[in-house]
């Protein structure tokens, strides 16, 4: 991230020292969804390093297992438990083994996530897009943490950070199951939390712009202005630090009411921006 782009996303996306996410998360337990790459991968790298337990995972057991024998040979602890989060049998199995295997899990860092970019047209014989995006970025993270989180309301105690995106705030074309996924579980986690926070569990949502990882390679250039995976790792670890709430860039929540507010207007720009790609 260069210094103007840190610049422009403000000091509450700064990365915070080891010392200060130590004190957050060592000795604590950590489940990282989507830890076989990207964001999670380097979540769980750093959480690992300030002294958190981190369970991984993902669909990718052989990455999972790699990861976790790195995170142990630098002295750290970790566990992979390999899993398809867009199957239910498969999420409730491993909802049961994380709960045999640990008395406590303190923090989910619910990161596992499917971006498809398919314009309307291109999704009309595709509708397994639809419910598989539906699967992986909703259905799944909310049966999970439904598993999870009678434990951590019960030890009042904990954290549910939600990995997410400016598509939550900026619906665009040619991302309408993405945006509509990651909306619907952002909608899910607002309407817990203040059941949550009465049990004394923090919830977080991030709503990342661009990270250049695996999924944003197809569609964005690297010569954009982004964030690498380990500084997104950094703003991830820094939120359990601070417990905060929403984490979106000021000019990200100032073109959503703009947009919000001038819907026709915005429509009909972007509508002109397609047509003249076309
Ligand atoms: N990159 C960006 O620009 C950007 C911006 C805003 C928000 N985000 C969000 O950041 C999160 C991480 O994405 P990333 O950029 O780090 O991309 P990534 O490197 O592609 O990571 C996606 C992770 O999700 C896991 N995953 C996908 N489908 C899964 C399934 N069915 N079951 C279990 N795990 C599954 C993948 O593991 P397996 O393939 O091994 O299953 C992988 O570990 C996502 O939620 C994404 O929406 C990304």
């Amino acid at each position: 991230m260069s210094r103007w782009y840190r610049a422009a996303l403000g000091p509450s996306w700064s990365p915070v020292g080891l010392d200060r996410i130590r004190v957050a998360v060592g000795g604590r337990v950590v489940l990282v969804t989507g830890a076989s790459s990207g964001i999670g991968e380097q979540t769980a790298e750093l959480l690992g390093a300030a002294g958190a337990t981190v369970l991984l995972t993902a669909r990718r057991g052989d990455l999972l297992a790699a990861l976790a024998e790195r995170i142990v040979s630098r002295g750290g602890r970790a566990i992979p438990y390999a899993a398809d989060l867009a199957d239910p049998e498969a999420v409730d199995e491993l909802a049961t083994r994380l709960l045999a295997d640990h008395d406590r899990i303190d923090v989910v860092v619910s990161n596992a996530g499917k971006s498809i970019r398919r314009s309307l047209t291109d999704t009309a014989d595709r509708f397994h897009d639809v419910t598989r995006g539906n699967a992986v970025n909703f259905l799944g993270p909310v049966r999970l943490l439904s598993a999870l989180l009678p434990r951590m309301r019960a030890r009042r105690s904990g954290q549910v950070v939600n990995v997410s995106s400016l598509s939550v705030d900026l619906p665009a074309a040619n991302f309408a199951v993405y945006s509509a996924t990651k909306s619907a579980f952002e909608a899910w986690l607002r309407s817990v939390a203040p059941e949550l926070r009465a049990d004394g569990v923090a919830t977080t949502s991030i709503h990342f712009p661009l990270v250049h990882t695996a999924m944003s390679a197809p569609t964005y250039s690297t010569r954009l202005p982004g964030l690498t995976a380990r500084q997104a790792a950094e703003v991830v670890a820094r939120t359990l630090v601070t417990r905060q709430r929403l984490l979106v860039p000021w000019w990200v929540r100032l073109a959503g009411v703009l947009t919000n507010n001038a819907q026709g207007p915005y429509e009909a720009a972007s509508a002109a921006l397609l047509r003249r790609r076309s």
